[in-house]
């Protein structure tokens, strides 16, 4: 069994004729990543992850994971986009909807929180709360070492640590993953002697989740890395073929694009399973960040049906027609539940009785679909066979792939992000800090109008 891909409930918006007409276009993005020949070429560390990863970090990642593990009631992980979504998106899709209220022993490995992606004291001050009585590692994570967000969190709880535990124990609880030489992380790293990971230069943020940014908090949740990493590597053997009729990423980038061409530019992420709410996160990500560059991309959108149905579901079948839909199903849940028959009908319920809610769920999924399909929403399908760690390693890897053949069809650089230092600068200056003066000054002026 495999992730696969289904385009046949958008064939009255695209036909096989339009798709194969990318044909060409698309083994010459293939041959451009393969070779390393097209923009962003310094950045495709990720593309062979699954099968080049270094096995001696991988077992490093293994060995500190169960000692954290082993003296650890939470880990923080500290980081920001690409440095924290992977992680999560995997780590809340595979474990217990409420673990952290799940009874002690059935909390079988530290809980996970996430710290260092906003800049709020409320968040921080509430975290700050729970851990009080708790024993805490915290893994910083930082390519750059010099990311705002993170680095006031991390200042913060290291200060915590070291109050806690004293600074010695603190330093052997701080776990760093940043660049393998540089930056004010690293050099922090060094001088106080904690363990690091490192990012691989060649692997961005967004394409970091299968490196020791990802897998050491998936690690320390307790989910299998070694089944994550089969996933990925038989997503990229499956995924080799330059033909997009033998490669489901590729035929799904050829249709993303045919359909932006037709006015379709939003993509709307719809999952039926809760549980996928962070891999929508990262999603947005990816495809965000990859391809919302020189006045072009489609915007990503997540929405979490059946919820909203009852709130965004009507902009979906009513709204401006610019959207098409991707719904990415679960097919077997491991956690079945079966309607009863009641004597008293009072709920009018019984119609239901011996159906299970997968069942239904998906009942509702082919309703939504076909309602979507008749409201002009063109809709696509991503079949994910049941959530486990080897099939979100191979979802994550597919999806990586798809965002990287999509970027290059669009003509844009998947790899660079120079967009999100605007708002950085304008940070900078208006804080006051050491060599934004001119800009600062401009901006003031602005702000007082
Ligand atoms: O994908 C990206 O490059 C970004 O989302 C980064 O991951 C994010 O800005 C965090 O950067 P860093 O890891 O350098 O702190």
């Amino acid at each position: 069994k495999r992730v696969t891909f289904d385009w046949s409930n958008a064939k009255d918006y695209i036909n096989l004729q339009e798709i194969q007409a990318y044909s060409e276009k698309v083994e010459k993005c293939h041959a451009e990543l393969h070779e390393g020949t097209g923009q962003g070429n310094d950045f495709l560390g990720w593309l062979e992850l699954p099968q080049k990863y270094n096995q001696e970090e991988f077992n490093r990642i293994l060995k500190e994971a169960k000692r954290i593990q082993e003296n650890s009631d939470i880990l923080i992980v500290v980081g920001i986009g690409g440095s924290y979504l992977g992680a999560r998106a995997v780590i809340e899709s595979l474990q217990h909807t409420f673990y952290s209220l799940l009874p002690k022993e059935k909390r079988t490995a530290p809980q996970i929180l996430y710290l260092g992606n906003n800049i709020s004291s409320r968040y921080i001050n509430d975290l700050l709360d729970v851990i009080i009585d708790r024993d805490v590692s915290v893994n910083v994570i930082s390519k750059s070492g010099t990311t705002t967000e993170p680095a006031i969190a991390f200042r913060i709880i290291k200060d915590w640590l070291e109050n806690k535990y004293g600074k010695e124990i603190a330093k052997s609880r701080i776990y760093a993953t940043t660049d393998q030489q540089k930056g004010a992380l690293k050099q922090l790293a060094n001088e106080e002697g904690y363990e690091t990971f490192v990012v691989p230069d060649d692997v961005g943020g967004r394409y970091s989740v299968l490196t020791a940014v990802g897998l050491l908090p998936i690690a320390v949740s307790g989910i299998n890395i070694e089944e994550l990493m089969q996933g990925a590597k038989d997503a990229y053997a499956d995924l080799l073929a330059p033909n997009l009729m033998k490669n489901d990423a590729y035929l799904y980038a050829a249709i993303r694009n045919t359909l932006y061409n037709k006015g379709k530019t939003i993509e709307v992420f719809a999952s039926y399973e809760p549980s996928l709410t962070y891999i929508s996160e990262w999603w947005k990500q990816l495809f965000g960040e990859s391809e919302g560059k020189d006045g072009k991309g489609i915007f990503p959108a997540a929405v979490n049906f059946t919820t909203d149905l009852h709130s965004m579901g009507q902009y979906v079948q009513d709204g401006l027609r610019n959207l098409f839909e991707t719904v990415v199903y679960v097919e077997t849940s491991n956690r079945e539940i079966v309607i009863e028959a009641k004597e008293q009908d009072a709920d009018e319920l019984n119609y239901l009785a011996g159906k299970s809610l997968d069942f239904i769920n998906y009942k509702a999924l082919q309703g939504t679909m076909l309602a979507h399909t008749d409201g002009h929403v063109p809709n696509l399908t991503i079949m994910i066979p049941e959530l486990s760690p080897y099939y979100i390693g191979y979802l994550l890897y597919f999806y990586q792939k798809t965002c990287a053949i999509s970027g290059y069809l669009l003509g844009v650089n998947p790899f660079d992000q120079p967009g999100v230092e605007a708002y950085k600068k304008n940070m900078f200056a208006l804080l006051g800090k050491p060599g934004y003066e001119d800009r600062k000054a401009e901006l003031e002026k602005r702000l007082k109008g």
